[in-house]
């Protein structure tokens, strides 16, 4: 069973400055909700009760969206605004929300490191960065259909997606034999390759399980590109050590990391909003 999942969120995205400069990139809003709370809720709906986030200074925003806020729900209560807390306050009464920091930017694998302490060494855990906001419209979030994976596999996975060959040294790329559709038994990861050296244009995007056992790996991982602990070099010995699968999601995946890909989640949801009322 899959109970936990971890947010890396530390980061200081700069792409998103000025706005991040007080403010926490995953607070950043599409529509009402900001990006940290849809992945709570990809999170919760594939069975995880546990969301440990990583943050770091400046982020105490994150703590507190999670948390009860005593004079505005006074200030509202009985009024019509009061429903629009419903969803926040069934994730806050049903899962546990923990913490810790990462005190340097060291990198995402440093960063899923110190979520050892959140999420204990005795069993796998899901990660979602939650600037990269998934969707699936005709079913299963993407983290519920890796988790049904897992259940078959038992081993770490990484969501990928294919992405044009010019856009692949943003990405960590894959390579690997298919064993069924869409699903990737992983001999090769390259971070951040160049566009011409890359092993394929099947690109990580920001969801994995991970088994307990990439922690002492990572303990044993030097530092990589961009003098990072990169996941993705963990993942590889993972890989050379067993077995790593790279699944292609269904559905669609907004980097609301970027501004176009903000731009274009905010629309989408606008519209499905907009779509959804006039149904009423
Ligand atoms: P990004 O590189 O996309 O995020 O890391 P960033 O550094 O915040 O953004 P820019 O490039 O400066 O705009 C992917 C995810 O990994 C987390 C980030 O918070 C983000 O969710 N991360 C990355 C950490 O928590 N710690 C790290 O050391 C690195």
């Amino acid at each position: 069973m899959i109970t936990k999942c971890l947010f890396p969120a530390a980061g200081y995205g700069t792409r998103f400055l000025p706005a991040t400069k007080a403010m926490p990139k995953e607070m950043l809003p599409i529509l009402t909700k900001p990006l940290i709370q849809y992945g709570v809720e990809e999170a919760h709906d594939a069975g995880c009760d546990v969301m440990a986030i990583i943050t770091g200074r400046g982020k105490r925003a994150i703590t507190d969206h999670f948390d009860i806020s005593y004079e505005l729900e006074h200030q509202i209560k009985g009024s019509d605004k009061e429903s629009l807390l419903t969803d926040i306050r069934k994730l806050m009464n049903e899962c546990t929300f923990t913490y810790t920091r990462q005190n340097e930017m060291k990198g995402l694998g440093d960063a899923i490191y110190k979520g050892k302490v959140l999420v204990g060494e005795s069993a796998p855990f899901a990660v979602i960065l939650a600037d990269d906001l998934c969707v699936n419209d005709s079913g299963d979030g993407v983290m519920t259909q890796m988790v049904k994976l897992y259940e078959k596999y038992k081993c770490s996975i990484v969501a990928i997606m294919e992405v044009p060959k010019d856009q692949v040294h943003k990405y960590g790329v894959i390579s690997g034999r298919e064993i069924e559709k869409g699903i990737f038994m992983l001999d090769d990861m390259v971070e951040k390759p160049d566009n011409d050296k890359a092993p394929s244009n099947l690109a990580i995007i920001g969801r994995y399980i991970l088994t307990p056992d990439i922690f002492e790996i990572i303990e044993n991982t030097k530092p990589g590109k961009n003098g990072e602990l990169q996941i993705t070099d963990a993942l590889l010995t993972q890989a050379k050590n067993g077995m790593v699968l790279g699944y292609k999601f269904k559905g669609k995946r907004f980097d609301c990391g970027s501004m176009d890909g903000f731009v274009e989640a905010t629309n989408y949801f606008y519209n499905m909003e907009k779509s959804q009322k006039s149904k009423k």
